[in-house]
């Protein structure tokens, strides 16, 4: 069965960060630290999902998807990121995943979507190796209370834009600036990960997958230097997460001076086999030589294509691309593909008429549009969820990014669905044939 759903994440949509024992984060931590995020907004109340679950849940019944991607809230299982379990925690997502049973809707948690305990930020977070370690303890709680019933477990959530926002560039938590002296946090990452399937899979979990963001690369021009760049951001952005986990070894770090601390059976534990593959997508990127010291490329903007509020380029066949690229660059190491991000931010605008995001739609149909002729290319594409059921809290944007196929109302909570979502619901009762296995 071709899974259709919609993603979302813990700390961008849950709220009531302080209930039923949840520990600090350190998305807590940062969106209260002045000039972080936004004009200072914070996921304190968010969608307050964590009290209106049932009417998203019925959102999402009334739309038609058989998926639903979520995160857990590792501070609420474990408040500070080791030890025994917050009972309270669990039962929040044990009582959403039994509802989803229930409507007859895939529960796809995923382990690890930013939000780390403060206080293992505290001992150096993903930069110490301790807290791979941890992350399978984690796991393991996650995984005896919920391995019976959820058919379908995400461990990390974009182990890349995690290493690069938060420890690289320092524009998301925990705000680390190191540029390059960041890559141990990839390895630390891959390491939690590999852990963390052997935890689930020890506790019976069913499939088990990683969720990377993915970009094509394109080099600004054909000279030597822009090739080169391109190809180390290639290096860093899509290679350096899929080639451990699928290949069992690193690129060639060499040139970029990094030190990582790989022992002995590390890869082997990175490589164990998955059910799949988590992508991301959202837009290809333009590559040219460096400009400025520090890293060993320049982000020369995609040009030429229509963009999202947020400035991305909107190019939808960029799927179909990455989609067949990975299936050429992997070949038979590439287990099937779940598309589990992919939607834009809009200007969306509420009127008493709704919200007309005929941009959405486009984007929508486009990128749905990609995934289909990928699998006619003979890619092993499984699944597609839309980010974001809702509008929620974009990290650094706080609330001005809307990525909600529902609009949301932060001064009232009161949710609207969009255009989009009557759109792509009758799209999911077409049943198109293309995408039956
Ligand atoms: C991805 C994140 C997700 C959301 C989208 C827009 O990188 O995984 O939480 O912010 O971007």
């Amino acid at each position: 069965m071709f899974l259709w759903g919609t993603a979302t994440a813990a700390y961008q949509i849950e709220g009531a960060v302080s209930e039923d024992g949840r520990g600090v984060s350190i998305w807590d931590t940062f969106a209260h630290e002045p000039g972080r995020v936004r004009d200072g907004h914070t996921g304190d109340v968010a969608c307050d999902h964590y009290h209106r679950w049932r009417e998203d849940l019925e959102l999402m019944t009334e739309l038609g998807v058989n998926a639903y991607r979520f995160s857990i809230a590792w501070p609420r299982i474990q408040p500070d990121g080791t030890g025994a379990a917050n009972s309270a925690g669990l039962d929040f997502y044990e009582r959403l995943v039994d509802e989803l049973l229930a409507a007859d809707i895939t529960p796809v948690p995923t382990l690890f979507h930013w939000d780390l305990p403060q206080a293992l930020e505290d001992r150096g977070g993903w930069l110490n190796r301790d807290t791979s370690g941890c992350f399978a303890e984690y796991a393991g709680v996650v995984a005896e209370r919920l391995a019976d019933r959820v058919p379908m477990w995400i461990t990390l959530n974009e182990p890349f834009v995690h290493m690069a926002f938060g420890y690289a560039m320092g524009v998301h938590a925990p705000g680390r600036a190191l540029l390059l002296d960041a890559l141990p946090v990839a390895h630390h990452q891959l390491l939690g990960h590999g852990l963390a399937v052997q935890a689930l899979r020890a506790a019976g979990a069913g499939q088990v997958l990683i969720t990377n963001n993915c970009t094509p690369v394109w080099p600004a021009s054909g000279s030597k230097e822009d090739l080169a760049a391109a190809d180390a951001y290639d290096t860093l952005h899509n290679r350096l997460f899929n080639d451990p986990i699928l290949l069992g070894a690193y690129p060639d770090l060499s040139a970029y001076g990094a030190e990582v601390e790989v022992r002995d059976g590390d890869l082997a534990t990175i490589s164990a086999p998955l059910d799949g593959l988590g992508v991301n997508y959202y837009n290809p990127t333009r590559i040219a030589a460096p400009t400025a010291d520090g890293l060993p490329f320049t982000d020369a903007g995609v040009t030429g294509y229509p963009t999202t509020a947020f400035g991305w380029p909107v190019v939808p066949d960029g799927l179909r691309e990455l989609l067949t690229g990975l299936a050429h660059r992997y070949g038979a190491a590439l287990p099937p593909v779940y598309v589990t991000e992919n939607g834009c931010s809009q200007p969306d605008e509420l009127t008493p008429a709704g919200v007309d995001d005929q941009e959405r739609i486009a984007y929508l149909d486009g990128h749905i549009d990609a995934v289909r002729r990928a699998r006619q290319e003979g890619v092993d594409v499984r699944g597609y969820f839309v980010w974001s059921l809702l509008d929620n809290f974009e990290w650094a944007e706080g609330y001005h990014q809307r990525f909600g196929l529902v609009h949301v109302d932060f001064d009232t909570q009161r949710r609207t669905p969009k255009a989009s979502y009557h759109w792509l619901k009758r799209r999911l009762a077409e049943r198109d044939d293309t995408f039956r296995r």
